[in-house]
């Protein structure tokens, strides 16, 4: 009985005084809150120390209580096995991370040679048959933040598909759908997909919508890197909002952007035609809040305009860090032939307009998502940096949206669209996921120079009600679980 009561108390917080962000976009108050076990036990303007029990007090005067952030874009899949304390993420305040995006999963597919761009997600981690086996990984190596999965389209293709090439024939359509519904019936979020990229690009809109009519059945959502964020952007949106319409499914689309200096500005265009679909179908999108891009390096990306920034390349390790129109005068090439000699890589590409990036992060639709690249050598900056960005630059800084809103757009928003039961929010009952920080510090420290830095003004994060981020550091063993959709 005593023991019982003495490791209960271990397990309870008290935070006191700290302004209350609670994640719906409400602004801040003056509470204490109190934890115990995983969830939050009470709320009110005083609670009495001794009587609650709690051993470990803590004075947050002066701090913003936020709910745990969620990265709702991410390629963490096997970095979160790989690196279980996954620090760029966590020490952004990040207690939730969304994997499986952009038609890119880990599961199911089990190969030691993933085609590209699977590799993206690394080539030896592809040891999962199946959601649950992935789960059970996951919960083994007790990452410090938690995991929820998307299943990828590219993924089901090269586990089902003899010849990528093509559209999915009858027998291939029906062999992905049942195991995207026993996927689902584990508790995957949704299907993503990635037809910007080949040979995913291959799929008709009939194999898309027979995924996504399984989906639906499942109250799950469709995330899509769209076929064209270029010129062909409108048909590309019509294309993907008709194949979640199929489905019954809330659509959500990645990383929007307008890319190219032909297409600079046209997310006035964008987002009015969301605007007009929203009123007939539930849309959500997800933006990181830089002008640059991140992807494999690609010949049909490189337009002699736009800057592009080397983050690997695996016969020319050593131009990792240069911008390619210097390599290229150096080798006496054009820009593509020097791509072409890089390659395979990766690249940040300057692709946006500034304008466009706050008016998409601006958006009321627009939740965060880092898309942050763990496997890069010289990763793109979001990486490590976008919550912290968002907040410290874009909310404080520049003041394009308030701070109760900015922690909406990586809280609230992102657990109601994506069903993550009982999180995203700071409510009595609900899940002990949260952020301590100093809003009138906090800031993105990673920059294209120096993407691996921690950002300032986080001070302490808390994983299902235990710390997962202290002052800097993170605990051997963290408290991070798989979440299965609501
Ligand atoms: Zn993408
Ligand atoms: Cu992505």
């Amino acid at each position: 009985m005593q023991q019982a009561s003495a490791s209960q108390s271990m397990n309870t917080h008290l935070l006191q005084n700290a302004n209350l962000l609670d994640g719906t976009g409400a602004p801040a108050r003056v509470c204490d809150v109190l934890i115990r076990d995983d969830r939050i036990a009470q709320i009110a303007s005083h609670i009495d120390p001794k009587a609650c029990g709690a051993i470990d007090i803590v004075n947050c005067q002066g701090l913003t209580l936020a709910p745990g952030f969620i990265d709702v874009h991410t390629h963490d899949d096997a970095q979160v096995l790989r690196d279980p304390q996954m620090l760029a993420k966590v020490s952004q305040g990040v207690t939730t991370v969304i994997t499986g995006n952009c038609g890119l999963s880990l599961v199911p597919w089990v190969t030691q040679n993933p085609i590209s761009p699977l590799d993206l997600l690394h080539t030896t981690e592809f040891k999962y048959p199946s959601l649950s086996s992935y789960a059970k990984a996951i919960e083994a190596v007790k990452p410090s933040v938690n995991v929820a999965s998307l299943i990828g389209h590219t993924t089901l293709r090269a586990a089902h598909m003899a010849d990528l090439n093509r559209p999915a024939n009858e027998s291939e359509v029906l062999a992905m759908a049942a195991q995207l519904t026993h996927a689902m019936q584990e508790g995957a979020l949704g299907l993503s997909s990635g037809l910007f990229y080949q040979p995913a690009g291959a799929a008709d809109a009939e194999e898309m919508k027979a995924l996504t009519r399984v989906v639906g059945q499942y109250g799950g959502v469709y995330v899509t890197h769209m076929r064209s964020e270029m010129d062909s952007i409108i048909d590309a949106m019509h294309e993907a909002a008709e194949t979640a319409k199929a489905g019954r499914t809330p659509w959500i689309l990645s990383h929007h952007k307008c890319a190219g200096p032909k297409n600079w500005g046209r997310t006035i265009e964008t987002l009015a035609l969301i605007d007009r679909m929203a009123k007939t179908q539930e849309i959500g999108l997800d933006a990181y809040p830089y002008n640059a891009g991140s992807t494999l390096l690609r010949t049909d990306l490189v337009d002699g305009v736009i800057q592009i920034l080397i983050t690997r390349s695996d016969p020319h390790p050593d131009m990792v860090g240069r911008y390619l129109a210097d390599i290229a005068s150096e080798w006496g090439l054009s820009q593509q032939e020097a791509c072409q000699q890089l390659m395979p890589g990766g690249a940040c590409y300057f692709q946006m307009d500034e304008a466009d990036v706050r008016r998409v992060l601006q958006h009321p639709l627009t939740m965060i998502g880092s898309d942050g690249l763990p496997h890069d050598e010289r990763p793109h900056p979001r990486l490590w940096g976008t919550f912290a960005r968002v907040l410290g630059h874009y909310a404080r800084d520049e003041k394009l949206f308030s701070l109760p809103e900015a922690i909406h757009k990586m809280t609230g928003l992102s657990a109601k669209r994506f069903g993550l039961k009982d999180r995203g929010q700071i409510k009595e009952g609900w899940f002990a996921d949260l952020v301590l920080f100093d809003a009138a510090i906090i800031s993105d420290q990673a920059t294209f120079d120096q993407p691996l830095q921690m950002c300032a003004g986080i001070q302490k994060v808390m994983v299902n009600g235990m710390w997962s981020f202290n002052n800097g550091r993170t605990p051997q063993q963290g408290s991070g679980k798989f979440l299965p959709r609501a």
